[in-house]
């Protein structure tokens, strides 16, 4: 398995051009199953999660197509996705362990062919993550769901119907689900207490495209009127705002300066806030974002997660990983998911000082130096804290487990090298 090396110490300088979002691609790709034209998306990372939705949407019958492509000069991926019709109408186990996000062809393969079988996915190392709230609301929608071997076994006989459905959570997967269901239902169908990250703006703008009927983006509040049928449509993915804020943290925790090409500061004004009140001077221009922390001295801010636009919870460990070089403490507070705070004990391992309490609290202190130490992680996020760390620390750090970061940061090493960075991977062949 590959490792990556750090020396850290360098004091990042440049610009990095921001990739197309993977959570917004994910969903993206599963609503091209609700049509048996052609959805092409352009401007989409070139990521194994990506690819691993592609390899189950290929198992049930989706021919892909796939083009090496340019955005604003950088290297992306244009993929044409076209279900005639479905060879299979069961996503696997195999599939579903994988990776998660192939709950997404739940809500489209049940709203055209009126049956699907889905592995459950189980938890994970964030924590337990249900499905309550996505089978209840196609529950409201007429579906029947059984629960056998682990599958999830949902039919309806013709079409779903419009519902009015309240979440008790706005869970951002029950949100994508349900969209993709209504927009071929029988009727209307309310979402109340939607989740509103950009990410489901974006599929939004997608099933419009295609024909659906849907009103209400970006609010808590979406009216969507099924039609019969939807059409083709070409979509260029939106900027990936955690990727944006992850490496806006690199320059800070660097105390660098690091322009975010193709980054959208609209997306991402909670944690921007934390930075500037941190010290960190943030310009935000049309289509990118500076952050600039030379010679900056930061301090402490406390940190909650909560639903967009609150603070992300997939930047929580990034950011704290940086209270650990600002003056004074932090108390940062996971509210999201249950056991997110993986990332603590390695960077215990690196000379930091933190106190957890209970599940959902950290107090972090600034430390006068970290030192690179041997570290993993067991997640995407919590490994790219470790990253962080790594280039803040006084000498090398080798953070293992890499598949965890190729799931979701596209070129990483060359990204960061680009800015200074002395980082490389090393190929282990075991
Ligand atoms: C999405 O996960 C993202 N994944 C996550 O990104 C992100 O952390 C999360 O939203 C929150 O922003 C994708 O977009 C592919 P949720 P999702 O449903 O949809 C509970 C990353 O690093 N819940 O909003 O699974 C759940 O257990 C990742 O890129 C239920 O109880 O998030 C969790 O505690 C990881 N029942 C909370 O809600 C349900 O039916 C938020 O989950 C659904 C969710």
């Amino acid at each position: 398995m590959d490792k990556i090396k750090i020396t850290g110490g360098k004091v990042l300088n440049g610009e990095i051009y921001i990739s197309g979002a993977k959570n917004a691609a994910l969903p993206l790709i599963c609503a091209s199953l609700l049509t048996d034209e052609t959805v092409t998306l352009t401007n989409m990372p070139i990521l194994s999660d990506i690819r691993a939705m592609n390899a189950l949407l290929v198992s049930i019958g989706t021919q892909i197509d796939e083009f090496d492509d340019f955005v604003d000069g950088h290297p992306t991926k244009t993929y044409s996705y076209r279900t005639k019709e479905f060879s299979s109408l069961i996503a696997p186990y195999d599939y579903v362990r994988k990776m998660r996000a192939s709950y997404y062809v739940l809500g489209p393969i049940l709203a055209r062919e009126g049956h699907v079988e889905l592995s459950l996915p189980g938890g994970c190392a964030i924590g337990a993550r249900p499905m309550d709230i996505h089978l209840a609301a196609l529950e409201q929608m007429g579906a029947r769901i059984e629960i056998k071997n682990g599958y999830v076994h949902a039919d309806v006989d013709g079409r779903l119907k419009g519902a009015h459905i309240i979440f008790r959570f706005a869970s951002v997967g029950a949100t994508c689900n349900i969209l993709m269901a209504a927009a071929l239902a029988e009727g209307t169908t309310i979402i109340e207490n939607a989740a509103k990250e950009p990410e489901i703006g974006d599929l939004v703008d997608l099933l419009n495209d295609m024909g659906a009927k849907i009103s209400g983006k970006d609010t808590s509040v979406l009216t969507i009127e099924g039609v019969d049928k939807l059409h083709g449509a070409r979509h260029k993915v939106i900027a990936d705002r955690i990727e944006a804020g992850s490496y806006a943290v690199a320059a800070a925790i660097t105390r660098g300066r690091i322009e975010l090409i193709n980054a959208r500061a609209a997306n991402l004004q909670t944690p921007l806030n934390i930075l500037r009140n941190a010290g960190v001077l943030i310009q935000e221009k049309e289509n990118s974002i500076v952050v600039d922390a030379v010679g900056r001295t930061l301090t402490g801010q406390d940190i909650m997660t909560d639903v967009y636009p609150g603070f992300p919870t997939d930047l929580q460990a990034q950011f704290l990983a940086l209270m650990l070089t600002a003056e004074g403490a932090a108390m940062v507070t996971e509210t999201i998911f249950e056991n997110r705070f993986m990332h603590i004990p390695e960077l215990l391992r690196m000379g930091a000082n933190i106190n957890v309490h209970g599940h959902a609290s950290a107090i972090v202190r600034g430390v006068s130096k970290l030192y690179g130490a041997p570290v993993m992680a067991t997640d995407l996020r919590a490994s790219f804290a470790l990253i962080l760390a790594g280039l803040a620390a006084e000498g090398e750090t080798i953070v293992s487990r890499v598949y965890h970061l190729d799931r979701g940061y596209e070129r990483l090493e060359e990204k960061l090298r680009g800015v200074g960075a002395d980082i490389e991977r090393i190929k282990e062949t075991d």
